[in-house]
């Protein structure tokens, strides 16, 4: 399978290609949404549930009750009804405000997790801390996306899996085009990239896709599934 593997960044190299000011800019904007985002996604939230519990079964197919997993850009916690309970769970977001939703929620659950302001592309943890990483519609916002899935590299151990479900630019090329056109207005306002190639991206970052699967609209919802390889499988070894 073809990939570019950049492999584990250091952190100098992590500093240079992070992008201080489009990242205080995405803050900036989901720190605006926070109040309304709940109220704003309810329509939308009706065709997402399904496969958020889609993902989550996927990953409770996999995962043992000692593992340990990462949700990055956890929002105001969505996905937390869907999360297995007595798990070892870390949570961490850009904005302070999403953030605030989301320990409102965990409290609700009754959720005892680790939740933390945290940027995708700088996390503080340290390397193969994870088994588990999962992101839901988080890489079309992150402001340098392989920087962020490299990120999740560093800090899945081998062999540790990650679930991404997110929205990319249409491979239809008249449909592709109109997302190219409206994307600036759209990340104005939502903070969120319609246009990415979230699967290249994370091929770049360096991981062995498992599975790319369509959720809907024609190809646009996709559910990623990667796999951290072992060193010695990555340099063919
Ligand atoms: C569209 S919302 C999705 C929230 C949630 N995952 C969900 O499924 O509803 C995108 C979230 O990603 C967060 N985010 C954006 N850039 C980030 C970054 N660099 N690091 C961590 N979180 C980030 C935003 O603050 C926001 O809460």
């Amino acid at each position: 399978m073809e990939h570019w593997n950049e492999g584990v960044l250091t952190m100098d190299q992590v500093s240079m290609k992070l992008d201080q000011s489009a990242t205080e800019t995405t803050k900036a904007t989901y720190q605006r949404l926070a109040a309304v985002y709940d109220m704003m996604e309810i329509l939308p939230e009706r065709r997402y549930k399904p496969w958020r519990a889609r993902l989550w079964r996927a990953v409770e197919e996999r995962i043992s009750p000692a593992d340990r997993l990462l949700e990055v850009g956890v929002g105001t916690g969505k996905n937390m009804p869907y999360w297995p309970r007595d798990l070892d769970i870390s949570a961490v977001d850009l904005t302070p405000a999403m953030l605030r939703k989301a320990r409102a929620r965990a409290q609700d659950l009754q959720f005892e997790v680790d939740l933390k302001l945290g940027d995708a592309q700088a996390l503080d943890f340290a390397e193969n801390t994870f088994d588990f990483a999962v992101a839901t519609f988080v890489f079309c916002s992150v402001p340098n996306p392989v920087l962020g899935l490299s990120e999740l590299m560093r800090v899945v151990k081998p062999g540790g899996w990650v679930f991404l479900m997110e929205h990319v630019r249409s491979q239809n090329n008249l449909l592709g085009t109109l997302m190219d056109l409206i994307n600036p207005i759209i990340v104005r306002i939502m903070g969120a990239n319609i246009n990415r190639d979230t699967v290249a991206n994370v091929r770049k970052a360096g991981f062995e896709l498992s599975r790319v699967e369509d959720l809907g609209m024609g190809g646009i919802f996709k559910m990623i599934v990667a796999q951290v390889m072992d060193a010695s499988e990555a340099s063919g070894n």
